[in-house]
């Protein structure tokens, strides 16, 4: 089964979204397994958003092509560039107040948290998801201020992504077993309800 890593960023946990987001995840059956609140290291947090070349071209390419479909100009000469100035954002962000981590189980829960989180761009993200019921900040403006996205959550991108993730911020200790109702309901193929 997958395990996942959620940040709640120091947006959502400031405006004490903390209960209501994690009650997304609830509802749909994932399994909670590690969560805590922690006020991050700035090792934490440079560890946790590598920057890779990978990395600094999606981020590139996505606020550009935002940028082109608005017929607006986007001044950043490459993706170095402008990857470089995110994280050094992101960072300072991440670490200015507390986050709450947490870890998420369940069949194929990657790409299920990152539905029920949206797009990285709040004001992309569509109703339903957490960042679009949540928040409605732009590239645009969160560019104009020279800081990141107030976007409250970070999800793990892919399964290597949330293996790396999970143990920057819990050890193996801290990552819980437990029965859970799913654990029956949905996964027990012998599991049926009394006649
Ligand atoms: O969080 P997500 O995986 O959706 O996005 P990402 O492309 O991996 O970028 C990581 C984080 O960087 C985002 O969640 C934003 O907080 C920030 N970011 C930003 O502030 N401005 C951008 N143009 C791109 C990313
Ligand atoms: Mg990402």
């Amino acid at each position: 089964m997958e395990k996942t890593l959620v940040l709640i960023k120091p947006d959502g946990v400031a405006r004490g979204l903390t209960g209501q987001i994690l009650a997304r995840f609830e509802q749909v059956g994932l399994k909670l397994v590690a969560m805590k609140m922690v006020h991050a290291s700035h090792e934490d947090v440079d560890r946790h958003y590598a920057l890779t070349e990978e990395w600094m071209m999606a981020v590139y390419s996505k606020a550009k092509a935002k940028y082109e479909a608005e017929g607006r100009p986007f001044d950043y000469p490459d993706h170095k560039a402008y990857g470089g100035e995110i994280k050094r954002g992101l960072v300072d962000f991440l670490k200015s107040a507390p986050i709450v981590a947490l870890v998420l189980e369940g069949e194929m829960a990657v790409s299920l948290v990152r539905k029920l989180v949206g797009a990285t761009e709040p004001a992309s993200s569509a109703p339903g998801t957490i960042r679009g019921d949540f928040s409605h900040d732009t590239y645009a403006l969160s560019n104009s201020q020279n800081r990141p996205l107030r976007n409250l959550i970070h999800a793990s991108g892919n399964l290597e992504e949330a293996n790396n993730e999970i143990k920057i911020w819990f050890t193996d200790t801290e990552l819980y077993k437990y029965e859970h109702a799913f654990d029956a309901v949905q996964y027990d193929p012998k599991w049926f309800l009394p006649s």
